[in-house]
């Protein structure tokens, strides 16, 4: 296993690109299975979690190849309809899988997930969704099994906002016979661009983005081509390390747009930030306000924001309290920053954190991908080393973080354990 090792206290100073979404990159892989034939895809990150996705489709017959950005799917040849427990337990976002294999070839058998690190996170909303378009759902030995013969538009109201769900939903939709509508629909950006490669397939889709996504269903599509989005949470993170290490940065080939409420709630804490078209530029300053924040789906703050934006209230002025609305679970980083001599106490779901002077290095380790992320920012501010293990969390989701954070001037190093 490997870890990272950071000496901080350096202020980040240069230029840093951002890499493809990873969130838009996953379900617009699923989505291949929709349309047999060879899609191509541009800015995919390397990462493991897109590794894995390929895994999961070459287990199921499609060929795939990813060659620096570039990432092309064959879908020709799907005759396994099926995702295994040893994929889905290592990436839950395989479950999106499950709406294009029932829509497209009338069966899916997809692994339940069970329990992660962030919370119980159950899938009872893409079942209820698909089951309303007509699938017979059975859960059998840990696998849930659907069937169906066409799918059948219908009116889907989400009790809840569910960024898979939506995504899973609006797959199957696509190929359904007739209308579906779905209320309370997720508005993430990735959904969003989901619907434009749905669209550029042949779907009929419109209102992605919105509360009220409406879908035509179409008798087949085709194999097309798209460029992956920005990963506004990668620019996020860099924007809080230019923040908490009171340094510069330059964050290229981003989208500002998606990042609204992270730049508002940064500036609140006193950061100087000017954006540009596919720009961002980020002034750290010695003394950061402490605010309060709230998680929501978007347009609101990003729960994968949160635990990075702890980080830095760790070093604020005052008091900020962190409620996390989303995942109930999602702290597994407040003992690990208190051990670098934060000041956080948790209160059901908020998270209390009284600023302190400064951070200091020192080993610790995350559960999950943000929790990482936040503990990486948190070393590069800290006084003296901080080492970081179990970093396959962070390969999951960040492309060459520690590369790109040395880039402008983080003293961080990847060792073998
Ligand atoms: C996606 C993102 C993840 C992000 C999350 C919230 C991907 C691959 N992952 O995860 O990075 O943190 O959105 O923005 O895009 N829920 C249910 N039943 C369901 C589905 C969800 O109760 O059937 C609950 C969840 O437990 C959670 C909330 O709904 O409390 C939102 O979860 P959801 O939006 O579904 O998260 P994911 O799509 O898994």
């Amino acid at each position: 296993m490997e870890k990272l090792i950071i000496e901080g206290g350096v202020p980040l100073n240069g230029v840093v690109e951002i890499s493809g979404a990873k969130n838009a990159a996953l379900p617009i892989m699923a989505s291949t299975l929709l349309a047999p034939g060879v899609h191509k895809f541009s800015n995919v990150p390397r990462l493991r979690d897109i590794a894995t996705m390929r895994i999961l489709l070459s287990h199921m017959g499609a060929v795939s190849e990813h060659d620096g950005g570039e990432l092309t799917v064959d879908t020709t040849s799907v005759n396994v309809l099926e995702a295994p427990y040893d994929l889905v337990k290592t990436m839950r976002a395989s479950i999106l899988v499950l709406g294009p294999l029932v829509a497209r070839y009338g069966r899916a058998r997809v692994s339940l997930p069970g329990g992660c690190a962030i919370g119980a996170r159950p899938i009872d909303l893409h079942i209820k969704a698909l089951e309303l378009l007509g699938a017979r759902v059975r859960i059998e030995r840990g696998y849930v099994v659907a069937e169906a013969n066409r799918l059948k538009g219908t009116v889907i109201t989400f009790d809840q906002v569910t960024v898979t769900g939506t995504e899973n939903v609006m797959m199957a939709a696509a190929l359904a016979d007739g209308t579906t509508v779905l209320e309370n629909a997720a508005r993430e950006p990735e959904v969003e661009a989901l619907a434009t490669y749905l669209n550029r397939m042949g779907a009929k889709i419109s209102g992605a983005g919105t509360h009220e996504i409406t879908i035509d269903g179409v008798v087949e599509l085709r194999p097309s081509k798209c460029r992956i989005i920005p990963d506004r949470i990668e620019t996020g993170t860099y924007m809080v390390a230019a923040g908490i290490t009171g340094g510069h940065l330059v964050i290229r080939r981003c989208q500002p747009a998606h990042l609204e409420a992270v730049t508002r709630k940064l500036q609140l804490a006193g950061l100087r930030i000017e954006e540009r078209n596919s720009e961002i530029e980020v002034w750290g300053i010695d003394n950061i306000h402490s605010v309060d924040v709230k998680t929501w789906p978007y347009p609101g703050f990003p729960t994968d924001m949160q635990a990075q934006f702890m980080a830095l209230m760790t070093l604020g002025n005052g008091v900020s309290v962190i409620t996390e609305q989303i995942f109930e679970n999602r702290f597994m980083h407040v003992p690990e920053l208190n051990r670098m001599g934060a000041n956080i106490r948790l209160e059901g779901r908020s998270a209390i954190v009284r600023g302190v002077t400064e951070l200091q290095g020192a080993p610790v380790m995350a559960t999950d991908l943000r929790a990482s992320a936040s503990l990486v920012l948190a070393g590069l501010a800290a006084e003296g080393k901080t080492e970081v293990s179990r970093i396959y969390h962070l390969d999951r989701g960040y492309e060459v973080l520690d590369e790109k954070l040395r880039k402008v001037g983080a003293r961080i190093k990847r060792v073998r354990e």
